[in-house]
């Protein structure tokens, strides 16, 4: 029922027929970026090698370990492949590639020790030698990894103490790297990272509020809140700063990058409807709308009251248009049923999903082809819808797609030419993009798309099981192998005819 095939016919999950369209590189504007993505962690490695000192993730999976007690310990090794790795993505044929900078490789112990002029020198090779083959970096500040320190200290993102550690840190990136970054993200994803992090706590430091207690600590619903708020004041301290200090002269731009599930309501029921748009409030523009407004969402504000932090007036003027464009990581869609009026008791007590429960299908019906990251469904329309809501809610801010992938679904029995032979990444990165160009030829301001990911890496709670990426890499030797779809890429990005 739910297919992708070569056909200009495709029928959606939810039954409603949409066109196929044809897809190519001529239908994004002059100048469009396109790359792939990584984080340091993910892929890195040497976790502890040239000065690097212990990060959060370091500690936590040596405490416990993800999914077979993987960690990034090795990861792809890239802190020693970067050169492979760059000469891959050459051959991609990329225009761009958005990778992290480790903090704990930069300034091992915060605000409480030196820069590490190892972790300098590494990112000085990795950016003259992208540059060198005409590749222009996008450069993360922050991907979910910072010093262990900074938690054992003072609890990392829930003190206000963490944005001062943050500046230092975003300082020391644009005095070192800026002459050859134009692009940097301060934060990747706060808005996952609250919720990972102090509601379900899955991420270090491993928080959880109720009904998800099976964690070992308690907490209330507003760390989450307090985190978030202090990401948001980190964010817009550190582009002032580099607003007064270095744009002028390095001449680049600053955004942050969020995760952007799209919602649909689950009936048309108007209480659905309502949730569906809170649900898009609490999560987008939770992030978005102090760093372009200079407060929180008015829809967040009259669900939680005093529950959500205040910014003093001070403070809003401050935020008020901080940030220069605005990055979707974007992945999935959701249908979203509300529970204020009717009850849905677990997702009652988690406010930063707005009152709202969300689920994959409508009468059993699923809203898209399943991948293997659990909950995530294959549903194209959802990049154009996500993308005009951003683009209506902010006056068509510059956008940047910086994320967009998709991971089969888990198979320990399979052979390794059926994973090279990844033709559903193919089709689904076709349809997305074919949803994307849409949404620009509409009139939306979406300057760059980026796949997740450059190679197979370590994916947080799922480890090594879980494979996005356009190379295959084998997890004993670390070789890197094209799969079909990095020849498809290099094929849409050269626009030859060659690959079909
Ligand atoms: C979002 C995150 O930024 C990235 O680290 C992660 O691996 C991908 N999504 C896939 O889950």
């Amino acid at each position: 029922l739910c297919f992708f095939s070569a056909y200009s016919l495709v029928r959606n999950c939810s039954g409603e027929e949409e066109e196929e369209e044809d897809i190519n590189r001529s239908q994004f504007p002059d100048g469009f970026l396109f790359g792939t993505a990584t984080s340091s962690y993910q892929i890195e490695g040497a976790y502890l090698e040239d000065g690097k000192m212990l990060n959060n993730w370091d500690v936590f999976n040596h405490r416990q370990g993800s999914v077979n007690g993987e960690n990034g310990d090795v990861a792809d090794d890239h802190y020693h492949r970067y050169l492979e790795d760059i000469e891959i993505l050459h051959s991609v044929g990329v225009n761009s590639y958005r990778f992290s900078i480790s903090w704990a490789r930069i300034l091992p112990r915060g605000r409480f020790g030196r820069v590490n002029p190892s972790g300098i020198s590494f990112y000085n090779r990795i950016l003259d030698n992208l540059l060198l083959k005409g590749i222009e970096p996008f450069v993360t500040i922050n991907h979910h990894d910072f010093p262990q320190e900074l938690e054992e200290r003072y609890g990392s993102w829930l003190s206000p103490l963490m944005q001062e550690d943050f500046l230092l840190f975003a300082k020391t990136c644009f005095k070192s790297f800026g002459d050859r970054v134009k692009y940097w993200i301060t934060i990747n994803e706060p808005n996952l990272f609250a919720d990972m992090a102090y509601i379900r706590g899955t991420y270090p430091p491993a928080h959880c509020s109720a009904p998800f207690g099976d964690c070992p600590v308690g907490n209330s619903d507003v760390e989450p809140l307090v985190a978030m708020h202090n990401m948001i004041l980190a964010t817009a301290k550190a582009v002032k700063l580099y607003r007064n200090n270095f744009q002028k002269n390095q001449g680049g731009v600053i955004g942050i990058v969020v995760s952007a599930f799209m919602y649909e309501p689950l009936t048309e029921d108007e209480h659905d409807v309502e949730a569906a748009n809170r649900a898009l409030a609490f999560n987008v523009a939770w992030t978005f709308d102090p760093l372009v407004f200079g407060d929180y969402p008015p829809e967040m504000r009259h669900c939680l009251g005093n529950e959500l932090p205040s910014f003093s007036p001070e403070e809003k003027e401050y935020l008020k248009g901080s940030i220069d464009f605005l990055g979707l990581n974007h992945y999935s869609t959701f249908y979203v049923k509300d529970c204020i009026y009717s009850s849905c008791p677990l997702d009652r007590d988690r406010p930063i999903r707005g009152f709202a429960s969300t689920t994959g299908d409508r009468d059993g019906v699923p809203i898209g082809d399943r991948t293997g990251m659990k909950s995530f469904y294959v549903v194209p329309r959802g990049m154009e819808r996500i993308v005009n809501y951003v683009k209506d809610r902010y006056n068509n801010k510059p956008m940047y797609v910086l994320e967009n992938g998709y991971s089969p679904p888990r198979n320990q029995d399979v052979q390794v030419q059926e994973v090279l032979n990844d033709v559903k990444r193919i089709e689904f990165h076709k349809a997305y993009l074919a949803s994307l160009a849409r949404s620009i030829r509409n009139g939306a301001d979406v300057r760059g798309y980026f796949i997740w990911t450059l190679m197979d890496n370590y994916e947080w709670l799922e480890g090594y099981s879980l494979t996005f990426g356009l190379y295959y890499i084998d997890r004993q030797t670390l070789k890197r192998t094209p799969k079909q779809s990095a020849l498809w890429f290099r094929s849409f990005l050269t626009n030859s005819s060659s690959y079909q």
